[in-house]
């Protein structure tokens, strides 16, 4: 731990009474913050507040992976400035993924930041808590210790019907565009017994739709208590199989270990859902090289061959980044191709973005932005047109439905299909929670239409 004397005088304690938490990126951090806000309830009884300026306690959770990063943390601390100037005794933390690439730079630029923590450090909040409240000192927790975070966070909750679990952290995959290994570290995974704990207890707490969370799951592989190495399609089964498991989901996979037993899991596990998020980046082979995947787009396609061969409606989703250096008219087009051939049911595009540390940023980011945004549009509006067509194939199919909440519209619900599609349909909100057959009667851009088929 690095701590900083500061010229702040030791203050009488107020008691610690609420929280703010405001995360930015992927559903990691989401994760990532549910479980903070558990630590600092468990340790100081702190209510969550909506308002920042309501708050006795704020965290950040930042991500770094895209553009711009850095200076959105920073018009954000200067609000809580504000706030901090009026309220001396506000503790202000940063942490995450620009927590931990900026390090001590946060409290140089914006001295008022009382701890600065990485993605493997917030475990330790409380005691970083307990540290300035008593000295006013600003510390520094950016060490990437041994997956020690998950034996010192207590039992997770379950907002709604959803429950996330985190199997893996990290990446060993080092794409030449990509922060995540520099600020989440190497791949680690845990225990496969402390993850069937975590989901049985998400379970027990009324979770039905479970995703197993990770920069990049296939890559998960840990020994179990008997010694035996248990991979990620193993996991699957077990965690699957477990009672009262309904709806299991997992993120992000990479297309170079999908592996045939991964391929076949979505047909073998009844409660796996039929929905992969399986991003490819680019269609051209140069771009793909350059930004160092390890695969070509050959290797992609027979993936989802072999994912359609078992399951012909599994749902695809992708990210996409244009514009990457070196990509020229032809290899843009060679991502608008794989796009059509593939046929997406959604997905995320992106302009690349230099990110300083990775080895993409020390090449020229030649593709003036002019031409980004082009490409970005004719992207887009492929994936929009194609995304649409797949909605309108559902109209007429009857699906399961888990009732997740009421719709925005008097006398609707909204649930989700298994393949995470959004439907709205009339029905008694004490449906809600349940698993109902709906037939699907119209389709939008976003969402579904359809009606119960059994009277509520
Ligand atoms: N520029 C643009 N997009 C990026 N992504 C990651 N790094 C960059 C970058 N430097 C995108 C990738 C990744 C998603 C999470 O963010 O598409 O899959
Ligand atoms: Fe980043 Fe590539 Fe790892 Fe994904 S696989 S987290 S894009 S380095």
């Amino acid at each position: 731990m690095l701590v900083t004397e500061t010229t702040e005088k030791k203050s009488k304690l107020k008691s610690l009474d609420t929280l703010f938490i405001k995360t930015y990126g992927c559903a990691m951090n989401v994760y990532d913050s549910s479980r903070m806000s558990d630590l600092m309830q468990s340790a100081y009884g702190l209510r969550i507040v909506d308002e920042p300026a309501d708050a006795d306690v704020i965290l950040m959770n930042t991500c770094s992976i895209r553009e711009n990063a850095e200076n959105k943390v920073y018009s954000e601390l200067g609000r809580y400035k504000k706030i901090k100037d009026k309220r001396p005794d506000l503790i202000i933390g940063v942490g995450g993924c620009v927590g931990q690439q900026e390090g001590e730079r946060i409290q140089q630029r914006a001295p008022y930041v009382d701890i600065v923590f990485g993605p493997q450090t917030y475990h330790r909040l409380p005691e970083m808590v307990k540290e300035i409240r008593r000295n006013r000192v600003n510390l520094t927790e950016t060490d990437m210790p041994e997956i020690e975070k998950f034996d010192h966070l207590p039992k997770p909750k379950v907002e709604g019907l959803t429950g996330y679990v985190t199997i893996m952290e990290g990446c060993d995959k080092f794409c030449t565009f990509c922060i995540v290994p520099y600020t989440r570290g190497a791949e680690i995974s845990r225990p496969p017994e402390d993850i069937l704990k975590e989901c049985q207890q998400l379970i027990d707490a009324g979770a039905k739709d479970i995703s197993l969370l990770g920069q990049n799951v296939n890559a998960y592989h840990c020994e179990n208590e008997d010694g035996e190495t248990v991979g990620f399609a193993d996991l699957l089964h077990l965690v699957g199989g477990l009672e009262g498991m309904e709806r299991l989901r997992f993120s992000t996979s990479h297309p170079m270990e999908m592996t045939t037993e991964l391929c076949e899991a979505f047909a073998e596990i009844p409660t796996l859902m039929p929905y992969l998020h399986l991003p490819v980046q680019s269609g051209s082979d140069v771009i793909l090289k350059a930004m160092h995947r390890g695969h070509k787009r050959d290797d992609y396609f027979k993936a989802i061959d072999e994912l359609r061969l078992h399951t012909p409606d599994i749902a695809l989703s992708s990210d996409f980044i244009v514009g990457f250096p070196g990509e020229t008219e032809e290899d843009f087009e060679m991502t608008l191709d794989l796009v059509r051939k593939v046929g997406y049911d959604s997905a995320f595009s992106f302009k690349y973005s230099p990110r300083p540390g990775t080895p993409a940023a020390k090449a020229e980011d030649d593709v003036p932005e002019h031409v980004k945004d082009e490409r970005l549009q004719r992207l887009l509006a492929l994936l929009r047109e194609q995304s649409r067509e797949r909605m309108e194939k559902q109209v007429g199919k009857t699906s399961q439905v888990l009732v997740e909440s009421k719709g925005k519209n008097e006398g609707d619900l909204q649930g989700r299909t298994p393949d995470f599609r959004i439907v709205h349909f009339k029905g008694n909100p004490r449906l809600i929670g349940q698993t109902m057959p709906v037939k699907i009667t119209a389709a939008y851009n976003m969402s579904l239409r359809g009606e119960l088929l059994i009277e509520d």
